[in-house]
């Protein structure tokens, strides 16, 4: 089963407020589990969570995880500047970009962020346009497929991602020859893994790595950061990752591989977006029209451009019906927004309680990847983020797009 962590009543409250569509996020639930991580991981003492922006760029979140010992994983130069304006800075910003633009390598070395390559070609590259900086770490791909056991779970060889294993021990020899002193390495092997397996898996493929590293090329490494991908358990079969068995299991690897190497003060890092704000998010929104032609649709006023994930990759998102929590789930609608397009879709077929015009629809695990994924088709605008306090009061911590914003960019241009 799936619970909102907000009923009725409460939604009845907001919405006289801060009209539907919204996005909600739970700060008691997001603190909750940023200590749950860090306990899981405190047996490294320098552990860290370099939260991903991508995931729920918001000044309050980010402020709020700020206060939970995490720090930014940034991919972009707005991410950068929301990083900055928060208050991070220096080790405290992760810069894991690909396809990098100068200006943005510019900017993460101002700000005294840990650069991530993405490839062997860019070392020239920043050094033509920042120099090579102290600590620097390097993304890793190891190609083929990741497998965890018989289940493949992603396909490393098909991403644009990273360096091979020649290139990695090429660009560390490079890098330390220009001058770097601190070196760490970075993979994301698998998104959205529902499995305690995938972590220590992954640094184990990392920790033996690194050993190489260190025979091959004398470098030991200082941190190994274990990225994104710890997922969430969208439907409500399946049963949530178990963070302190992850914790352990990456324990267990470090000691067996990195300690009797002499590389036993390497820090963790990672670098979680879904993981942490996912469950915590719901996308709020009220159904407006219902209609039968050869399906039985419920229309809400909450669309696509609120949450992309259903139309862009089919993603199953479970749906409350506020107040009808207990009532049989008798009938099969498809949920709809607005968009003129048919994959406007937030649920399919999907047996429900007896929607009525006027009810509140809760669409869950939508704070992450959720609201940063919007967009302005259909001159759509983007709805509000409000933030239920650990005191039950809520705050809204963006405003709902305005006519005027969608228009500002042609500003000048009607004639
Ligand atoms: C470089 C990088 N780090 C971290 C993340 C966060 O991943 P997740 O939200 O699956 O934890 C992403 C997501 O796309 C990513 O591209």
């Amino acid at each position: 089963m799936k619970t909102p962590f907000v009923t009725k009543i409460q939604v009845e409250k907001i919405a006289e407020q801060y009209p539907t569509p919204f996005h909600l996020y739970d700060e008691r639930g997001i603190r909750e589990n940023a200590r749950r991580l860090k306990a899981a991981f405190s047996w490294n003492s320098g552990f860290k969570e370099y939260f991903a922006v991508k995931a729920t760029p918001n000044p309050t979140i980010l402020k709020l995880l700020r206060e939970e010992g995490c720090g930014t994983d940034c991919s972009s130069m707005t991410e950068l500047m929301m990083s900055e304006r928060c208050g991070f800075s220096g080790t405290e910003i992760m810069f894991s970009s690909n396809d990098t633009p100068a200006e943005e390598f510019v900017k993460a070395d101002a700000l005294g962020a840990t650069i991530n390559l993405d490839d062997i070609t860019h070392i020239d590259f920043l050094n033509k346009h920042v120099g090579i900086p102290k600590r620097i770490s390097c993304r890793f791909n190891p190609g083929g497929v990741f497998s965890l056991g018989t289940d493949i779970m992603d396909n490393p060889g098909d991403a644009k991602y990273g360096m091979t294993k020649p290139q990695l021990m090429e660009a560390y020899k490079k890098l330390k020859t220009l001058g770097a002193e601190e070196f760490g390495m970075h993979a994301f092997l698998a998104s959205n893994t529902v499995t305690n397996e995938y972590y220590p898996t992954l640094a184990k493929i990392l920790f033996t790595l690194a050993v190489e590293i260190k025979e091959q090329t004398g470098i030991c490494l200082s941190f190994i950061n274990l990225s994104g991908g710890i997922g969430v358990p969208y439907t409500p079969d399946k049963e949530p990752n178990d963070i302190v068995a992850i914790g352990e299991g990456v324990h267990r690897v470090f000691d067996e591989v990195l300690v009797p190497a002499g590389l036993g003060d390497i820090s963790i890092y990672t670098e979680l977006g879904r993981f942490m704000l996912a469950p915590y998010g719901h996308l709020v929104t009220k159904a407006v029209h219902e209609k039968r032609i050869y399906k039985h649709y419920i229309g809400v006023d909450a669309c696509a451009v609120n949450l992309m994930r259903p139309a862009m990759y089919g993603a199953y998102h479970h749906i409350t019906v506020l107040g009808k929590e207990d009532a049989p789930c008798d009938h099969r609608y498809d949920v709809s927004g607005s968009l003129c397009e048919n994959n406007d879709k937030f649920a399919v077929d999907r047996m429900l309680p007896e929607i009525e015009i006027g009810d509140y629809l809760v669409i869950h695990d939508t704070g992450a990847h959720g609201f940063a994924m919007g967009y302005n088709y259909n001159g759509k605008l983007k709805s509000a983020e409000l933030l239920l306090k650990e005191d039950g009061s809520v705050k809204q911590i963006r405003r709902a797009e305005t006519p005027e914003d969608y228009f500002a960019t042609l500003e000048g241009f009607w004639d």
